[in-house]
């Protein structure tokens, strides 16, 4: 249906909506690195999706109005959501586009919009208008029943505004009674200049629901200007009091405390150690060589001549300290553009950013991996590039993998279609990889040569019995507890955001300072640890430093435990898996990164240590 009214502006909407091929290239805007990567995903995705003007949120009178219906799904299991249209529910009677192009980040998280087919234009006040009605089949009883019983709930967009709604309700006193849906959506629109700021939708009129009963769906809509700014209109879905508690700014301050306790104890040993060179470089000529090398090595000192030899299983080692660095990197910057761009304010820009920001900075693994593993003397390095290129994108394709074919069976929307993965695969091949190797090289040839400040000896040292409290194991478990207790909260604050509606993450500044003092935390818990595993003359530090920071995570998985069992109520196999699927691959990420910060952190501290220490 064409409409020709000689309004430009209106033409070009309704062309952007009519164009079978869009899609939205909304990411955090000033990333022109992110860009020439999303334009090499549009030349990948070819055919697929092509490029399309960015919706721009203006609007004349009598502009149409788009009501996107998105999901629908059980309201404690926010992850499990189906296609509006799987329940039985009607269009309305205005033909036209029929389904929304998604970006790669809404397609990952499940976005499914599909046109309402209502009638809505700008600032015309539509009073209560019947657009379609069911004639109840058997089927379709039970399904709406069964949606009702499980407090269904469906998402729907206004110009990008979520909408929430539930499908029906129950008699208060008797669960088991009757259900009853609501049939009748009242809309009120707020507008502001030519922009939407505002809207808020009631459900009204129940209606019992009968075999063999027509249920009839209306609508209404009520434009009203509002002073809320287009800039704000997202406030309204924030929620301060809850993300500004006092417990989450006293979090904060605690964690800090604790960073200044812990970097007072790490100068504390670094001075101790290095008083003690001190105290004897100006003894140098009163006492005599023996007395040197006999009177006053102990501890750390002994083992000078090992504590430079490589790690066992360098690859695997060089590949995680690679990751890590990438994935800190990521980290890093998706929390700077979110506290620059409001990223929120837009669907899945987030995940999108995310995985370009991830496939921009590959070289950083490369770099990182790379230059680390020819210090350690690796010969394979091209199995190490490709190893390190694969790892993180192999453990999360594997477990969307995973869940994905759970969402299949289940027919939910998170069901990742064939062209989507085969996007991801493109990225991984054709960006990500080409950029390890070239991060690879060069790290190779500006870091890759062994600078240890001490010979390692030919022979390995027999590494002495000590206490059972001194042994890497208890170490490593111990090192995870501090960093853990620092970022507990900001976990459980990130988790129901995740987890719960109603709860969007604004709070990224928040966010940044916990990464910083987790870093920190990390860094100084793994280097006291150290500094007692190096006393007790093992010299295995390179593996116990990691793993002390990266069983931070395994405390992080434990406490999602905690967090299913008592903070939410989710339940049925999809959400389960979803979440413990989920949840596993975060921790793992979290670890991998924190165990880069421990391993990084001691590193600087052990060559500071051994570059006093004399050999002769
Ligand atoms: C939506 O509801 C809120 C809270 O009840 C109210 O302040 C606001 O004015 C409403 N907006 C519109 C457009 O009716």
């Amino acid at each position: 249906m064409e409409q020709n009214n000689g309004d430009d502006d209106l033409n070009n909407r309704t062309k952007h909506h009519r164009r079978p091929i869009t899609m939205r290239t909304k990411f955090a805007g000033s990333l022109s690195l992110a860009n020439i990567i999303l334009i090499a995903t549009i030349i990948l995705y070819h055919c697929e999706i092509g490029a399309s003007d960015e919706h721009d949120h203006l609007y004349s009178s009598n502009d149409e109005v788009v009501l996107w219906m998105n999901t629908v799904g059980p309201f404690h299991n926010r992850q499990e959501t189906y296609s509006y249209y799987t329940l039985p529910f009607c269009k309305g009677p205005k033909k036209g586009i029929s389904h929304h192009h998604e970006t790669l980040g809404e397609r990952l998280q499940g976005v499914e919009l599909e046109f309402s087919q209502l009638d809505i234009q700008f600032k015309v006040n539509v009073d209560k208008t019947k657009f379609c009605e069911v004639k109840l089949t058997k089927f379709d009883v039970q399904s709406f029943e069964y949606a009702i019983r499980n407090y269904y709930y469906y998402q729907m967009y206004i110009d990008d505004l979520p909408i929430t709604g539930s499908v029906g309700d129950l008699e208060e006193t008797d669960k088991n009674g009757p259900v009853y849906i609501y049939t009748h959506k009242k809309f009120d629109i707020g507008f502001n200049g030519n922009r939407i700021v505002d809207v808020n939708m009631t459900s009204q009129q129940k209606v019992k629901l009968e075999l063999g009963s027509t249920l009839e769906f209306s609508y209404e809509v009520n434009w009203r200007p509002s002073n809320v700014k287009f800039e704000d209109r997202f406030d309204k879905y924030l929620d301060p009091n809850f993300f500004q508690h006092r417990i989450h700014w006293f979090s904060i301050f605690n964690s800090f405390m604790m960073v200044i306790f812990l970097v007072g104890l790490v100068t504390m040993i670094l001075m101790r150690t290095l008083r003690k060179d001190y105290a004897r470089y100006n003894r140098d000529e009163e006492m005599d060589d023996m007395d040197r090398d006999l009177g006053d090595e102990y501890g750390w000192k002994q083992v000078h001549g090992d504590v430079f030899r490589p790690p066992a299983y360098p690859m695997l080692f060089t590949i995680m300290i690679g990751t890590g660095w990438h994935i800190a990197t990521v980290t890093f910057l998706v929390i700077c553009f979110q506290i620059m761009g409001d990223l929120y304010t837009s669907r899945g820009s987030m995940l999108s950013t995310s995985i370009f920001a991830y496939a921009a900075t590959a070289p950083v693994n490369g770099y990182f991996g790379g230059s680390l593993y020819a210090r350690f003397g690796g010969r394979r390095w091209i199995k190490q590039m490709f190893l390190s290129a694969f790892a993180l994108p192999t453990m999360v394709c594997g477990t969307a993998f995973f869940i994905n074919f759970i969402s299949i069976y289940y027919h939910a929307s998170r069901a990742i279609e064939f062209t989507t993965m085969l996007a991801v695969v493109s990225i991984i091949l054709f960006i990500i990889l080409p950029l390890t190797l070239v991060g690879t090289v060069l790290g190779r040839n500006i870091s890759g040569h062994p600078d240890n400040p001490c010979r390692v000896n030919a022979v390995p040292r027999p590494i002495p019995e000590k206490k059972w409290f001194m042994e890497p194991s208890i170490i490593v478990m111990m090192g995870g507890i501090l960093p853990f207790g620092s970022i507990f909260i900001e976990m459980y604050f990130i988790f129901t955001s995740f987890w719960a509606y109603h709860k969007i993450y604004y709070v990224y500044g928040f966010m940044m300072l916990v990464f910083l003092i987790l870093t920190a935390v990390t860094a100084c818990v793994t280097i006291v640890c150290t500094y007692f595993l190096l006393n007790a003359e093992d010299y295995r530090w390179q593996w116990t430093s990691f793993m002390a920071g990266a069983s931070t995570a395994g405390y992080v998985y434990l406490y999602s435990f905690y967090y299913f069992f008592f903070k939410t109520k989710m339940y049925g196999l999809f959400q389960t898996v979803f979440y413990f699927g989920n949840m596993a691959l975060f921790s793992a990420v979290l670890g991998i990164m924190c165990g880069t910060f421990g391993y990084v952190g001691t590193r600087a501290f052990v060559r500071k240590i051994y570059s006093t220490v004399k050999i002769d």
